[in-house]
């Protein structure tokens, strides 16, 4: 069977095209890849505050469901959302002494504590 020099063309042109389009493709899958596992962080860290501060902190991370003083920090504000990623986990994982926020050590791993702050985080957007 002989091949038919159109056929022969186009097969040569999409040789081309996999070839050019090829690695827009796998950065395509990887950037992909990269969004599903921040969403799946993302909501890991809304199922652990939900679980755990939200008790205290309130839906939105304002820091009014439950009437202690000193009340539950305000989670969205500057002041809060100023400190570093290191301060914060720092409180979450030691607590306030003297204060209701106790220490999550532990409940929470190191990858949860990171998570929770995630949400944290986008709280406040
Ligand atoms: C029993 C109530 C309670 C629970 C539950 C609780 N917190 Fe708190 N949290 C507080 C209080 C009260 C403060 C304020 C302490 C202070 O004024 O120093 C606070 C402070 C904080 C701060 C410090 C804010 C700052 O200004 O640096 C962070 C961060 C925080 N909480 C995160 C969490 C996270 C994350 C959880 C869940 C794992 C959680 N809290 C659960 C009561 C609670």
């Amino acid at each position: 069977m002989r091949l038919s020099s159109r056929s022969l063309i186009l097969s040569v042109a999409l040789g081309v095209a996999v070839v050019i389009t090829a690695p827009n493709i796998s950065e395509g899958e990887s950037s992909h890849a990269k969004a599903l596992r921040e969403h799946y962080e993302l909501q890991e860290g809304k199922r652990l505050y939900e679980q755990y501060c939200r008790f205290c902190h309130g839906d939105q991370g304002k820091g009014n469901a439950y009437d202690v003083t000193p009340p539950p920090a305000d989670l969205t504000s500057p002041a809060v959302q100023q400190k570093s990623d290191a301060e914060l986990t720092q409180t979450i994982h030691e607590g306030e002494r003297g204060t209701a926020m106790g220490s999550w050590k532990w409940e929470l791993s190191e990858k949860d504590k990171q998570n929770i702050l995630l949400y944290i985080r986008r709280l406040a957007r």
